[in-house]
């Protein structure tokens, strides 16, 4: 099904607290937190606003860096989120990587992914970064397609990093100067 709409970006709110929550409910049978860091005992306002702090580089813990959770909404209707990391600190190098995003169970292979992709490039190279890095799971070949889709090329001397429990984590560079 195509979109109704251009798909609007922007970062949660108070009126998106039930359908956010559902989507991170949805995608724990994904091993995705949709709303990284929230927790069921958490206020909904508080958590935003410490998304938005994030986003302007106040009150990050120690060890983290600046960073930002974008939604995408099709009509109002809340179908993704990405999230975005400003630098890299030694883990985000490894494994976690500029960009992550997650689409809402009832609204994947329909571009979003890449349409969320293509948001994150955008908004880390108005940072200044010039080459992205999004890593992925081996086994997840709707990440993989969407990583290829937006012009990922594999780390030449690291191309994976294998985990003690067998899982391989595949990291690739996205220029961003040719994703604008
Ligand atoms: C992986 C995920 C993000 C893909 O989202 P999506 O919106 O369905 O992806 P898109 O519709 O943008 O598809 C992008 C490409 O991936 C392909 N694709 C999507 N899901 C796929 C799947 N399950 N298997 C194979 N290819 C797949 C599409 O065909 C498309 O390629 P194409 O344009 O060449 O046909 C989604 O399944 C998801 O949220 N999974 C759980 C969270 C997750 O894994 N996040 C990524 C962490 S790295």
């Amino acid at each position: 099904m195509a979109f109704t709409t251009a798909l609007e970006f922007r970062e949660l709110a108070s009126q998106d607290e039930q359908q956010a929550i559902d989507a991170h409910h949805a995608m724990l049978a994904d091993d995705f937190e949709f709303l990284p860091t929230w927790s069921e005992d958490q206020q909904w306002e508080e958590f935003i606003y410490r998304m938005s702090a994030g986003r302007r580089g106040e009150n990050i813990p120690d060890g983290w860096v600046r960073s930002a959770l974008f939604a995408a909404f099709d009509d109002g209707e809340l179908v993704g989120r990405v999230s975005v990391r400003y630098e890299l600190n030694d883990w985000l190098l490894q494994k976690g990587g500029h960009i992550g995003y997650g689409v809402v169970p009832e609204h994947r292979r329909r571009g979003v992914a890449a349409a969320l992709c293509q948001f994150g490039l955008r908004e880390v190279q108005a940072a200044g970064v010039d080459q992205a890095l999004v890593t992925c799971d081996s086994t997840n070949a709707g990440s993989i397609a969407t990583i290829l889709k937006c012009g990922g090329e594999l780390d030449q001397q690291f191309p994976h990093l294998d985990a003690a429990d067998g899982t391989r984590t595949l990291r690739y560079w996205i220029s961003t100067q040719s994703n604008r």
